[in-house]
């Protein structure tokens, strides 16, 4: 049932990021347990409608590229992403190493570059390995360049995602993070010039950011475990155990559509029983505007209420 004048997305990815998992019980800073916010982000995911075809999770998986923390990983996102029939795509970040990485999340021994690629009915999913070892800061090696190039090199039919965890953006809100940021992004804007990569994904820096790299748009999510402030007090960087969200990515024919869900729950004040949807279904487009659009229609002027719903698990 499409109410307005937009068909529905072609293909929903949600896009996370920024995990930080730790071997179980340990806690990030003595206070953020990461894993609870991965549970909570799952159980948002699932929620969706329409159920997303992807999860997409761009790098900084692992806090310390533990080998117990990549199984953790496994045991929590796969059997989330089988009930949703979703493919979940893995981008390596700074914090994760290659060679546990690798071990961890594909069974491979290869601890090369974690360059992939997905397909995902016509849309194709690139995960670009942009990790340095030893360093936080970003890189891509020429035959990086040159594979990625290559691949390119036949469009999909629905174009391109590159997924990466340093994206290339400006950070006008955190400067002191571009000592971190991906190097010689020219490099990367030359091949992406004139490609069919669509939309750039990226991570990093724990705060949700939009931009344009190459003329193709870039969306950075924030992450599960902390984010950054990106408006703190006197601090010149401030991580803070709040803020915690993912996106949405709405895939239409013609243009994409990014998303923010925050992570923790928040009470209800207003709202409508999702049994109301049936009835909005069984009405014409004049009949829905007059009860939804109209300001004096009985919809509008005797709004129901009703008991709040039990808030979730809090983070
Ligand atoms: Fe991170
Ligand atoms: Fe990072």
């Amino acid at each position: 049932m499409q109410y307005g004048q937009h068909p529905a997305p072609r293909f929903t990815v949600a896009h996370l990021s920024d995990v930080h998992l730790l071997a179980h019980g340990v806690r990030q800073y003595g206070v953020v347990e990461p894993e609870d916010g991965l549970r909570l982000a799952l159980d948002r995911v699932g929620r969706l409608d329409p159920v997303p075809q992807a999860l997409v999770f761009t790098g900084d998986l692992a806090d310390k590229a533990e080998p117990d923390a990549y199984a953790r990983l496994r045991e929590l996102v796969e059997p989330a992403a089988a009930a949703m029939g979703a493919e979940v795509v893995w981008v390596i970040g700074n914090h994760d190493e290659r060679a546990p990485y690798a071990k961890g999340l594909f069974d491979s021994d290869d601890d090369g570059p974690q360059d992939r690629v997905h397909d995902l009915g016509g849309l194709r999913i690139v995960a670009l390995d942009t990790s340095v070892a030893g360093y936080h800061h970003g890189a891509l090696a020429p035959e990086q360049l040159d594979w990625l190039r290559d691949v390119l090199g036949t469009p999909a039919e629905h174009g391109t995602i590159l997924a990466m965890h340093h994206a290339p953006i400006p950070l006008p809100t955190l400067e002191p993070a571009a000592i971190i940021e991906l190097l010689d992004q020219e490099s990367l804007a030359a091949v992406v010039r004139g490609s069919d990569v669509r939309q750039i994904l990226g991570g990093h820096f724990h705060y949700t950011s939009h931009s344009t790299f190459a003329g193709v748009p870039v969306s950075i999510a924030s992450a599960s475990c902390y984010t950054t402030d990106p408006a703190p007090v006197d601090r010149l960087i401030s991580g803070v155990d709040g803020h915690q969200a993912f996106n949405t990515v709405h895939v239409y024919d013609d243009r994409i559509v990014h998303t923010v869900v925050p992570i923790p729950e928040a009470p209800e004040v207003s709202g409508q029983s999702a049994a109301f949807r049936e009835a909005l279904d069984a009405l014409s487009f004049e009949e829905r505007r007059e009860i939804i659009s109209r300001k004096d229609s009985d919809f509008n002027t005797h709004a129901e209420s009703h008991e709040p719903r039990e808030p979730l698990t809090d983070l």
